[in-house]
């Protein structure tokens, strides 16, 4: 196994830091590695915000479904997906854009997730430990007047990052699902009861399949955080103008 798939195996998010700040080189390293990750059309439809403002970290960790450590991490980007900067550019280059539409966001939304994963795959070769924050794509009203946040750019994505703590670089990697669950030949096969149960119990053997379900689907499905991204994402969706002219 080489270098590269031995760090990709190994890696695992850090919620803990050091109250130790990241060295500016190793931030730009970041950064400059986020920048330089596939983008469609080499347009390169993000954002990156990265937030050393501790008044707002703080709101940050209250509007991601009060998640404290995002406060204390020394580092914290926002990838915003961001259709705005081109559309702004083709309108004041007189090129008469259509409206942006579903898929231009949904491209930005690609763009900005892929260049938030390289920052994470740099983060990790320096040292330094990574979290994801889905919940980003909550509170969208809140969050875009924090953000001062235009109409055609919403955030895809947020990452914590900092030195772990020695509990964090300790504890053990969840376990993922075993590759002849995760990848199917050619087309998709829609799965049965006997092997969704086998997939989803084999990190935990000897629990009742129907109960563990349950359970899984109050804390985290049907819980409140989840409820809330949809109605964010959608409220998002409901003011931006989709079309080819917005009319
Ligand atoms: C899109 C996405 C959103 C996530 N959001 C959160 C989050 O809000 N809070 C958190 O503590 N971890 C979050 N995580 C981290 C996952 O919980 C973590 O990746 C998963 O449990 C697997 O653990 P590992 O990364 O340590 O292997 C998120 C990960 C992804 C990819």
């Amino acid at each position: 196994m080489n270098e590269v798939i031995r760090a990709l195996r190994a890696r695992k998010s850090v919620r803990e830091f050091e109250e130790r700040a990241v060295e500016a080189e190793k931030r730009e390293a970041i950064l400059v590695s986020a920048t330089e990750a596939p983008t469609a059309g080499n347009q390169q439809l993000y954002t990156i915000l990265d937030v050393t403002d501790e008044a707002k970290k703080a709101r940050l960790a209250e509007l991601c479904d009060h998640q404290p450590f995002i406060a204390k991490a020394p580092m914290v980007l926002i990838f915003l997906a961001d259709v705005q900067k081109w559309y702004d550019a083709l309108v004041l280059a007189g090129a008469e854009p259509r409206r942006p539409g579903a898929g231009d966001l949904l491209l930005a939304v690609s763009d900005a997730l892929i260049a938030a994963q390289n920052a994470v795959v740099a983060a990790e070769s320096l040292g330094l430990g990574s979290c994801y924050i889905g919940d980003v794509t909550e509170e969208y009203e809140a969050m875009r007047d924090l953000l001062d946040l235009p109409e055609y750019v919403f955030p895809a994505a947020m990452l914590v990052i900092g030195y772990p703590t020695p509990s964090q670089i300790a504890r053990k990697k969840p376990v993922r699902e075993r590759m002849c669950h995760i990848v199917q030949e050619n087309a998709y096969r829609r799965r049965g009861e006997e092997e969704l149960s086998e997939m989803f119990l084999q990190n935990h053997p000897g629990k009742d399949w129907g109960e563990h379900l349950r359970a899984f689907c109050r804390r985290k499905y049907n819980a409140d955080f989840a409820r809330e991204m949809t109605r964010s994402v959608e409220c998002y969706f409901s003011h931006f103008r989709f079309g080819e002219d917005g009319k």
